[in-house]
């Protein structure tokens, strides 16, 4: 490594979801539900769900092509492969290394990250790391979900709030000084795994006609305790990140936040005193995409137009663990 000062930026982002739209007039063909209870209580008018056909790792693919592309990487640079997923497309092997071998990647380290919601950015800030240890020089990190499977649609107050997607980005080791990824912070509290979890399918409760007829393999969630943990940690991770940094409110230009409820996202606004037209959301088209969400919405405000060199931007996460993290990134 040089001795001047070296950054890790975004080069390129990229991101995809399903072509198939499911409307909350759709949903309510299929539980008893309403568009009115879901935009009022969510936000949400419509999400995308994959075809059958469609794993979790073709999506990240297409997320991650479309990120290698914006970036102008040559795709045999690329070292690191992170993909945060909770719904990989099977235990093992990673979904990282499918999309290793479907992207053609010859030269990575390939793993998967297991942080739910918080995946994008816990994602961003180990492949932060990773590049500052100047033992790796540009990775890919990618948000990837296919929710729909593990939603029961016999549960109106879960499935209506999921979606499928994915977000990707490049980010690579730079001799550019006090810009891109300026930190990140991540957090878990482990001590209540029932607020929302898929109990199913995993060395606890492996997969037996029992688990099945117990519909165990589909998510459950409490999603008032949810919605109050949010809250307050995704408050936290923001306040705690730009101390960290010695950044004052004011400065941040854009919020990029987990996707979850648009009353979450208003309730943080007000209480980090932060305007919501500094937020971008998508929420009302995509729903919850769990991982995917934050490389999403950072692809599509890029992409928008929404993102200038030198503006600083706050990306804060929350999800199943629970987990949380956040990051300030300064636009190179
Ligand atoms: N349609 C119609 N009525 C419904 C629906 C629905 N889809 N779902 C619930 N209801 C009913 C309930 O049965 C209840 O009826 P009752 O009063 O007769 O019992 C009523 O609506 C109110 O239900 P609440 O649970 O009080 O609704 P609330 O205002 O809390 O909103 C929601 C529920 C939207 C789930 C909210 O709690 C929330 O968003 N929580 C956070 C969820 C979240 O962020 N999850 C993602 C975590 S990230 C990850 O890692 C996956």
């Amino acid at each position: 490594m040089s001795s001047q000062k070296q950054s890790v930026i975004i080069l390129g982002t990229g991101s995809y979801v399903p072509d198939n739209i499911v409307t909350n007039d759709d949903m309510a063909k299929m539980v008893e539900t309403s568009d009115e209870w879901i935009r009022t209580r969510t936000g949400i008018r419509e999400r995308r769900f994959a075809a059958d056909d469609e794993a979790t790792s073709d999506m990240a693919c297409k997320a991650g092509q479309r990120a290698i592309e914006a970036s102008g990487v040559d795709r045999s640079d690329i070292d690191l492969i992170i993909v945060a997923t909770m719904t990989p497309d099977m235990p093992f092997p990673s979904t990282a290394c499918l999309v290793q071998s479907k992207l053609q990647l010859p030269n990575v380290c390939a793993f998967d990250v297991q942080a739910a919601c918080s995946g994008f950015v816990y994602a961003l800030g180990i492949a932060s790391s990773m590049l500052q240890s100047g033992n790796f020089n540009k990775a890919l990190i990618i948000g990837a979900e296919k929710t729909s499977p593990i939603l029961d649609f016999k549960d109106r107050t879960t499935c209506v709030l999921f979606g499928d997607g994915a977000g990707a980005a490049v980010l690579s080791r730079e001799e550019i000084e006090g810009a891109g990824i300026l930190g990140t912070i991540g957090g878990a509290d482990g001590s209540d795994p029932s607020v929302l979890q898929q109990p199913g399918g995993g060395s606890a409760i492996p997969a037996s006609v029992e688990s099945i007829q117990a519909r165990q393999h589909f998510l459950k969630m409490n999603g008032k305790e949810i919605f109050k943990q949010a809250v307050r940690v995704m408050g936290q991770a923001s306040a705690d990140i730009l101390e960290k940094l010695g950044y004052e409110t004011s400065a941040i230009d854009l919020v990029v936040p987990h996707q979850a409820n648009m009353r979450i996202i208003e309730s943080l606004a007000k209480r980090m005193e932060i305007p919501m037209e500094k937020f971008h959301n998508n929420l009302d088209r995509y729903g919850n995409t769990s991982a995917a969400s934050v490389g999403i919405a950072l692809d599509e405000a890029y992409r928008a137009g929404r993102i200038q060199s030198g503006d600083v931007i706050l990306l804060v996460a929350f999800g199943a663990g629970l987990t949380w993290a956040s990051s300030l990134i300064k636009w190179q």
